[in-house]
């Protein structure tokens, strides 16, 4: 059976892998989930799952590296639906490029999606939620980024720490406004950009990293999602600029 729709949420990188499932958990909680990414396929098709399920939900085909196609869309969004209530910044890239590899390309490559890919949503959007007085942005760091360095990933651990910084200069910004922004910094989680081998743990270096997490197992995608959907509820109400950190006691247990 459908239910009344009042809250409209964008997220960013949608199709698979934690925006995936934080989709679903924002659909469950009664929101419309504008489902964007540039994977087309797997958009419409979580799109269409949410839909079934008796949640709303649109795909629209977004590439975070283009300030044009995001403005267009933001638009078309509140042209239909009004200013947005929740932004989740969640696409990013995970690449290995060994420092000796790392030209001025491939480091602006993750930056562009990681970090400015950001600010390029959240600039769009943010008009309109400050007009309404209200609303919640959040943004995906990593433990990379708040804690460990990354070998073979100082691009990654660079732009992941720099949404730290635009998590708390865009919350003090919107503050006045009723607008709260903050970060989660998700640790190792069971992801298409985890798993790669080529760029990240692989799959038998994601389950050996279980031995030393606190909790004992690798999160997954929902673990994340439960959270990003607190941080936009009103029992998160008095946070803003806060980044915290989702791993399974990783960071504390790790001495
Ligand atoms: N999986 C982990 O262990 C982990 C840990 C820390 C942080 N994170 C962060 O969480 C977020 C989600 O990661 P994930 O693990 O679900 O990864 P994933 O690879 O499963 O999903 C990433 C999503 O981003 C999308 N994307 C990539 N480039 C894009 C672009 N230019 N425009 C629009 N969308 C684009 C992809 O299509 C995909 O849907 C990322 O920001 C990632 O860095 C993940």
């Amino acid at each position: 059976m459908s239910q009344l729709i009042e809250k409209t949420v964008l997220i960013t990188g949608a199709g698979i892998g934690i925006g995936r499932s934080t989709a679903k958990a924002f659909a469950r909680a009664g929101y419309r989930v504008i489902v964007t990414d540039v994977l087309k396929d797997a958009g419409a098709a979580l799109a269409g799952e949410i839909e079934s399920e008796g949640g709303a939900a649109e795909f629209h085909s977004l590439d975070v590296t283009s300030t044009d196609q995001t403005n267009a869309l933001v638009a078309t969004v509140e042209d239909r639906h009004g200013a947005l209530d929740c932004v989740v910044a969640n696409a990013g890239i995970a690449i290995k490029v060994p420092l000796e590899e790392l030209t001025d390309e491939r480091w602006d490559e993750t930056f562009d999606v990681d970090l400015k890919g950001m600010i390029r949503i959240v600039r769009a959007a943010a008009p309109k939620m400050r007009a309404a007085g209200k609303g919640s942005i959040v943004c995906l760091s990593s433990i990379m980024g708040v804690a460990y360095g990354w070998d073979e990933h100082v691009h990654y651990s660079a732009a992941k720490s720099g949404v730290v910084g635009l998590v708390r200069g865009l919350a003090v910004e919107l503050a006045a406004s009723g607008v709260r922004v903050n970060g989660v910094a998700p640790g190792y989680i069971r992801t298409a950009q985890a798993l790669s081998k080529e760029n990240s743990l692989g799959p038998e270096g994601l389950e050996a990293a279980a031995d030393f997490i606190p909790m004992g197992r690798v999160g997954e995608p929902e673990d994340i999602a439960d959270v990003i959907l607190f941080l936009a509820s009103t029992a998160a109400r008095y946070m803003t600029g806060q980044v915290v950190t989702v791993d399974g006691g990783l960071l504390v247990g790790r001495y």
